[in-house]
């Protein structure tokens, strides 16, 4: 087995990555040191990089999968749009390249705040497929297979790779076997975005009927399990991050099946012995599903930035072998996306110099199609 060294945009992820820019959330109003203190140190394994190498493992038929974990923070970009509407100037650029139809999705969201995430995610898609899977950008489009689950096909029905997406309170957050396909499934949440009402609930109601509020898309043992932090964990907020890293977990295992709200077996899934990624350094959860473990599937759970937890579903292959090596989340630059997206539209294609550099990366892909 040799290892070859594609280089690409970005510099190789360290191993182990720390948190190279924190930025709060702000969904909740409140300054980001109280989220901070409510959230500890959240170990954040995020990098912010504009070049970047990946390494790609070449075996004798091809190459091994490799990972993509891109953050898009979309809090900071265009700041003069606090309208919908305002986007069609202030976002022009980025609305331009996308389709009539797409621009009119994203420009009917009543709030900015999810009128600018909807635009993010549609450039990541769009940036991961016209990138890798070495398509002209136009055409880089998602459709969804039979449980509605967004994916990408080429006209001969081959999923060169796969992606799932989430975002959540400004984040959104990518992840995707760019080699070949992989069934994987993520998850976003920001514990602290509702943090007002939620606290608001717990005292008017109780944490009993908090919990019972949301009982119905939990397991029965977690909805117990939840219960009994009541009398276990004396920290609202940190039953809070107790009850949101359930829901990011089980999300990705839902999003990674891409039945989600269609499941029957919603109320069969069972999270066992889950707690926040700051309380264990490695995820001690267990899935079982009709009573039985699931454990096929690993998941990864990460605090990036302030305030964010990220969860990852990804189901081994019938080798036994992890599918997929995650890495570190790299803070994407929207910047990079567009100026992407605007060379491949004005007629190089995959001939642009940009989409020259990653050249290697699109042929390794062809070889294993
Ligand atoms: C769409 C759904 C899968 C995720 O919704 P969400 O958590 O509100 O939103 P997220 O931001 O995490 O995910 C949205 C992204 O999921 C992706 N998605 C849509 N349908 C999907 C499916 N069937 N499977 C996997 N991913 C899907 C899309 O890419 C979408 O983003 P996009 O529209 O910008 O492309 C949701 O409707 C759902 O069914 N959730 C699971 C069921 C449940 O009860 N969860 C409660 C807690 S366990």
């Amino acid at each position: 087995m040799s290892s070859l060294m594609i280089t690409s945009e970005a510099p190789v992820r360290p191993p182990t990555g720390r948190i190279r820019r924190r930025a709060s959330c702000p969904a909740l109003g409140c300054p980001s040191s109280t989220k901070d203190s409510l959230l500890h140190p959240p170990s954040s394994p995020l990098t912010r990089r504009r070049r970047r190498t990946i390494t790609i493992t070449a075996t004798t038929g091809g190459c091994t999968p490799s990972s993509i974990q891109w953050v898009l923070d979309t809090r900071p970009l265009w700041p003069r749009a606090t309208r919908t509407a305002q986007l069609a100037d202030h976002a022009a650029r980025a609305l331009a390249v996308l389709p009539p139809h797409e621009r009119q999705e994203v420009l009917r969201y009543v709030h900015v705040r999810d009128a600018k995430m909807a635009l993010g995610s549609r450039l990541l898609k769009r940036y991961l497929i016209a990138r890798y899977a070495s398509v002209p950008w136009d055409r880089a489009v998602t459709t969804r297979n039979s449980d509605t689950k967004p994916v990408f096909r080429r006209p001969d029905g081959s999923e060169p790779l796969s992606f799932n997406v989430s975002h959540q309170a400004g984040l959104v957050v990518l992840v995707a076997s760019v080699l070949r396909p992989a069934e994987l499934g993520v998850d976003v949440v920001c514990p602290t975005e509702r943090r007002d009402r939620d606290l608001g609930l717990i005292r008017a109601e109780g944490w009993p009927s908090f919990v019972d509020m949301h009982a119905e898309v939990f397991g029965r043992d977690e909805v117990s399990r939840l219960h009994g932090l009541g009398s276990t964990l004396r920290d609202q907020d940190h039953r809070l991050r107790y009850f949101y890293t359930l829901w990011c977990i089980r999300e990705a295992y839902v999003k990674m099946t891409g039945e989600a709200l269609l499941a029957p077996w919603l109320r069969d899934l069972e999270m066992r012995y889950f707690v926040p990624a700051e309380d264990a350094s490695a995820s001690q959860t267990e899935i079982w599903l009709r009573g039985r473990r699931v454990d096929d599937v690993d998941l990864r759970l990460v605090n990036v930035l302030a305030g964010f937890t990220v969860c990852t579903a990804v189901r081994r292959d019938g080798q036994g072998a992890g599918g997929l090596e995650l890495g570190e989340y790299e803070l994407l630059d929207v910047e990079e996306v567009i100026s992407f997206g605007e060379r491949s539209r004005r007629g190089a294609g995959p001939e642009s110099r940009l989409v020259e550099s990653h050249k290697e990366e699109s042929a390794c892909l062809e070889n294993i199609a």
